[in-house]
């Protein structure tokens, strides 16, 4: 199974990513976390994008479309769920191209949808295990109490200036990659409020209406 997880900022595409991954076997890529590894480790790549992100704009996609191609090399022939990816149009054309070359296609592309006042609510109050990745949320997704204090993350494009303009940057260049989704992929829109299992059980519900879940 090749899927791909849209949507805006805080929508919960990491979170259920992992959940899908974890539960099916899926290799998760995100450019997002590959991004932040990479200015964790003071790499060329992480020194170049690391102003890019704590502001809230995107990485050129030339650089971006690099870093995906190299992970989809690592992976072979296993599924994966891309999360953050793609979110250009540019980004999305040379996906479908670079994997038409293979003889591969994405199967589904998954689109959570979340209101506006609760991705703002989410971001702000989000926290991140800097160890294993695992991602939390203050209210809704407590981290567990026994985890040392200097493990939790604040994401530096989670302050409000950073959120907002990360909301208007995906109205402006992610929003419109759904048209150029729908034209080549199964596209399913999914409620993406609730607990967690539920979101993950109406994407695993849309996937299977006509692909079956076997094949996930
Ligand atoms: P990226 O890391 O991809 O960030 P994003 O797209 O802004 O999305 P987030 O990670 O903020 O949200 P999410 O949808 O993963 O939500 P999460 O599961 O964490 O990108 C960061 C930056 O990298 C970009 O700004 C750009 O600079 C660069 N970049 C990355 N990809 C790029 C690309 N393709 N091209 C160019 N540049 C790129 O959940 C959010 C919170 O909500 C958490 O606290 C979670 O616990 C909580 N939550 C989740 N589900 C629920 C629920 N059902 N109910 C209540 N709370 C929930
Ligand atoms: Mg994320």
């Amino acid at each position: 199974m090749r899927l791909a997880l849209f949507g805006p900022p805080g929508a919960g595409k990491g979170t259920q990513a992992k959940r899908l991954a974890t539960a099916h076997d899926l290799a998760h890529l995100s450019t997002g976390d590959l991004f932040r590894a990479a200015i964790r480790d003071e790499s060329d790549l992480g020194v170049r994008v690391a102003s890019l992100l704590s502001a809230g704009e995107l990485v050129p996609d030339d650089t971006t479309n690099a870093v995906v191609a190299d992970r989809l090399e690592t992976l072979g022939d296993q599924g994966f769920v891309l999360d953050g990816f793609p979110r250009t149009v540019a980004q999305a054309e040379w996906l479908m191209g670079h994997l038409a070359g293979a003889g591969k296609s994405l199967d589904a592309v998954v689109s959570l949808r979340v209101p506006e006042e609760d991705l703002v609510q989410r971001l702000s109050r989000r926290r991140t295990d800097a160890e294993t990745g695992a991602i939390y949320h203050l209210d809704f997704n407590p981290p567990p109490s026994d985890l040392p204090p200097g493990r939790l993350v604040h994401r530096s494009d989670d302050q409000p200036e950073a959120i907002r303009h990360r909301l208007s940057v995906y109205e402006r260049d992610t929003a419109p990659v759904e048209a150029t989704l729908r034209a080549h992929v199964r596209y399913f829109e999914v409620d993406g409020t609730g607990a967690l299992e539920d979101v993950q059980g109406r994407i695993e519900d849309a996937i299977a209406q006509d692909h079956g879940l076997a094949g996930i």
